[in-house]
């Protein structure tokens, strides 16, 4: 087979490139190791900025995010019990969108069937040659027989455990990364959300957040060891653990029910440089992992399929290489302000095993500077909002 752009990697990230590209007549063919019914289940993210939404209505993929997103104009921050408001409104003009990854996804795959655009699922033994020539291709397994896909680029947007990464040899690769000493235990549940707005909650019990995906559909997180077992987290004890760590007005008022999805996430940070090598492109997770705290890793790999989208098409509009030559550094640039934002907000409110009282009351100090001060609300709506492309 031969394609423009081989992209690996059936996510957000591929699905959304192959589908710009596609728009813009460049031919791609999309790889997957796992089924879309595999994909689609996988429950993530649930805040967009409108960069993404740009993105997705480029791509014609954005009828449903309109008609079923939820524009948040703030988003509330508790510390014990008390709890103030920032205004992304206010602050920055602009609003967020709940509307879940898992919806996202279904719409670019929707989109992507019917432009009949190729995705090959279940796919085995992913191998990128020649990523360092101008003749690059890929081979894999399918069904027990291997396919080779000659092309002129390879988008690797195959997430953290992907192979495109490892294909860039150590001796030209840095890699950066923090790993913070707990995890997310969270819940999808069909109840009424708590609030209207997100609760992003600092309490002495560790970290909680009320997040949700529409009227009757909650997402609710705590902060729980990175060595518990989902087993032994019943619902019963993950509603009365994040009771505990809401505001007492908002925990006299939480529904609770059944969940219907129950999940354990490790908090990472990572950055790998550079983000191309030769034809190569890494995109996302591939890429760079943020801690979940401020929703920026979805956001932040379509900030990636955005420099990339225009890199490549203006190589094929215009035969200009200018773009994809400053792909890794302009990317590199934003990606590293979404490490940044992440790293403080998750140092902010979470409790650390070795955190002192010192430690803990310059958190509260921060809070009570971050409520007060204009500039420092400010700063944070305009990085939760989604800093410019
Ligand atoms: P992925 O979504 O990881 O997609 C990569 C795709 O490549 C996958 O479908 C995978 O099956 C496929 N693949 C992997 N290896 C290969 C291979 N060798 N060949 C072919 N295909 C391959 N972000 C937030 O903003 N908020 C959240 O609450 C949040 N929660 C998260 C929870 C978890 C458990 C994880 C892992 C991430 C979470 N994120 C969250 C981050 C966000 O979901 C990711 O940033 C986003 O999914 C990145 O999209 P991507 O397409 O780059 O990578
Ligand atoms: C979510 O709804 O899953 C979510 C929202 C905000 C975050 C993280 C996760 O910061």
């Amino acid at each position: 087979m031969r394609t423009q752009v081989a992209i690996i990697g059936g996510g957000p990230s591929g699905l959304l490139l192959a589908q710009l590209l596609q728009r813009r007549g460049i031919d791609s063919i999309v790889l997957e190791r796992k089924t879309k019914d595999y994909v689609l289940a996988r429950i993530r993210a649930g805040v967009l900025e409108q960069g993404l939404a740009g993105l997705l209505e480029e791509a014609g993929c954005a009828d449903r995010l309109h008609a079923e997103g939820f524009s948040h104009d703030g988003t509330l921050i508790a510390y014990g019990d008390e709890m103030f408001r920032i205004d992304f409104k206010e602050h920055t003009g602009t609003p967020v969108i709940v509307y879940g990854q898992t919806e996202v996804t279904r719409d670019l795959y929707e989109a992507r069937e019917k432009a009949g655009g190729p995705i090959v699922f279940n796919v085995e033994d992913v191998v990128i040659h020649g990523a360092d020539t101008n003749t690059p291709h890929v081979t894999y397994t399918v069904d027990g027989t291997t396919q080779r896909i000659d092309c002129d680029f390879i988008a690797g947007c195959d997430g953290f455990h992907g192979v495109s990464r490892k294909t860039i040899p150590a001796d030209l690769r840095r890699e950066y990364e923090k790993v913070y000493p707990f995890g997310w235990l969270g819940i999808l549940s069909e109840t009424p959300p708590v609030s209207h707005e997100l609760i992003y909650s600092n309490t002495p019990r560790g970290f909680a957040l009320a997040s949700m995906r529409n009227e009757n559909l909650c997402r609710y997180y705590i902060q729980c060891s990175v060595d518990d077992n989902i087993k032994d987290w019943s619902d019963d004890a993950f509603w009365d653990e994040f009771k505990k760590r809401l505001p007492a007005d908002m925990a006299a008022k939480l529904v609770t029910g059944p969940s219907i999805e129950k999940s354990i996430a490790p908090l990472r940070s990572f950055v790998t440089e550079p983000m191309r090598w030769g034809r190569l492109f890494l995109c996302g997770d591939a890429a760079h992992i943020v801690p979940p705290t401020g929703a920026k890793g979805l956001n932040t790999a379509a900030s990636d399929v955005h420099y990339l989208y225009n890199g490549l098409r203006e190589f094929y509009e215009t035969g200009s290489a200018d773009g994809i030559d400053a792909y890794s550094a302009n990317a590199l640039s934003r990606v590293w302000k979404a490490e940044r934002f992440s790293w403080w907000f998750s140092s902010l409110m979470h409790r650390y095993p070795d955190q002192s009282d010192f430690d803990q009351r310059m958190q509260i100090a921060e809070l009570e500077f971050l409520r007060s001060n204009k500039a420092a609300q400010k700063a944070m709506a305009e990085n939760y909002v989604g800093l410019p492309y």
